[in-house]
């Protein structure tokens, strides 16, 4: 495509999969996230994301962000990216994240933030 979508199914480097489905008029999304990865020791489960882009129509490579409710564990994490397309026409979304832990008093505050990058590629529906 010559404009970048977010709809549809992604991984990235650390094998994580994520679902967005269909933007709406205002730019707003669901999906659910499902990681590879997790800092807890619990079993990972799919998780929520909410999130927004600014307008499609307008921007051919968007910005935009979301965050997910881990279903599994008490922190959350926040996206923000942007979505490219190359020449070849294939999207790569790059993005920073921010994982909040929760942490048992303010005087812990200090330690409870984590951040990072993943870039995402599309994939195709059937290998989720
Ligand atoms: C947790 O361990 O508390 C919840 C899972 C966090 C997974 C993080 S979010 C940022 C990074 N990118 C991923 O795809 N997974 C990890």
């Amino acid at each position: 495509p010559l404009q970048c979508t977010l709809t549809g199914t992604w991984s990235n480097e650390l094998g994580s999969n994520m679902t967005i489905s269909a933007v709406n008029a205002a730019g707003e999304f669901s999906g659910s996230y499902h990681t590879a990865v997790t800092a807890t020791r619990k079993s990972i489960l799919a998780s929520p994301l909410k999130g927004s882009q600014q307008r499609a129509n307008q921007r051919k490579q968007p910005t935009f962000g979301f965050s997910v409710q881990w279903q599994f564990s008490d922190t959350t994490t926040v996206f923000v990216g942007q979505c490219f397309v190359d020449k070849r026409g294939k999207e790569k979304l790059e993005t920073m994240w921010l994982l909040r832990d929760a942490v048992g008093s303010r005087k812990d505050s200090w330690k409870a933030t984590r951040v990072g990058s993943n870039t995402f590629t599309r994939i195709a529906e059937e290998n989720v």
